[in-house]
């Protein structure tokens, strides 16, 4: 794995030298945060050594080198879920990229289903502290004790400072958030009425499918990590309607504006 991270660092520097300071990833429907980089280098990810091959045909990803508030960022449009059938160690391999790149933090968004009855669609939720509820994690196997700890502690994967830093934003702007807990589950499916209980039920705010496997990969590494999320749809009981991933991305859209401003200054204080 080493050599290979190497490998792919090597190939970026090689074609741009640019040593981000932040990471980005955005989630489905959530990638207007694009617009607010000064854009110096776009890679697409069939381009790069080692990343792995998009499973949607003709939607490459891209990694998108800029500025955004002054500060160097590196922002994935399009990650990998763990639902396309990647290996978890593929899913969060940009991470260790990143990192090797130079980033000092990282910043995740995402679309999930709100299992609060206090949600409402269309809501956004400060993520502070998530329970993994995946098949598998990446952190599994051989440790490379050059990434990280073989036992990685997880009492602070959500950086508090960030996340005062995100509230004060908020309520500055007087945009409404919602703060709380992230499950991650596997899809593709999105979950019965029985799985959205038992989900709210074990402790949960919100469900979705991703996010935490590149949260724990980062805090492998010791990376801070901000990550926020967009509710697009409801598993409350009563409140539970049909969804596809059309309307998920629908109602992520719509609320982007909304995060992209919060990400964006945060970013400026950083
Ligand atoms: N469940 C899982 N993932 C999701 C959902 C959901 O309801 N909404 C958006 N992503």
């Amino acid at each position: 794995m080493l050599e290979k991270i190497k490998q792919t660092v090597d190939y970026i520097n090689n074609n741009f030298k640019f040593e981000p300071e932040v990471g980005i990833i955005l989630g489905s429907g959530l990638g207007g945060l694009v617009k607010e980089i000064d854009i110096k280098h776009v890679f697409n990810y069939e381009d790069i050594p080692n990343f792995p091959v998009s499973t949607v045909e003709g939607h490459s990803g891209k990694l998108i080198f800029g500025y955004v508030n002054k500060k160097r960022v590196v922002a994935m449009q399009g990650r990998f879920h763990y639902y396309e059938g990647y290996t978890m160690k593929e899913v969060t391999f940009p991470v260790r990229v990143m990192k090797f790149l130079g980033i000092k933090t990282l910043i995740l968004s995402n679309a999930s289903g709100g299992v609060n009855p206090n949600f409402e669609i269309g809501d956004i939720m400060l993520i502070n502290d998530h329970i993994n509820l995946l098949p598998s994690n990446p952190l599994l196997g051989q440790n490379i004790k050059e990434l990280g700890p073989r036992f990685l502690d997880m009492h602070d994967a959500y950086d508090k400072d960030l996340l005062k830093k995100a509230k004060e934003i908020a309520k500055k702007h007087k945009i409404k958030v919602q703060e709380g807990i992230y499950a991650a589950v596997s899809g593709p499916c999105f979950e019965t009425p029985a799985e959205y209980r038992y989900i709210r039920n074990v402790g949960a705010d919100t469900v979705g499918m991703s996010t935490v496997p590149e949260v724990q990969v980062a805090r492998h590494m010791g990376i801070p990590c901000f990550a926020v999320s967009i509710i697009t749809d409801l598993g409350v009981d009563g409140k539970i309607v049909e969804i596809s991933h059309d309307e998920v991305v629908e109602v992520a859209n719509n609320a982007e504006p909304k995060m992209t401003l919060i990400i964006k200054e945060l970013i400026g204080k950083l």
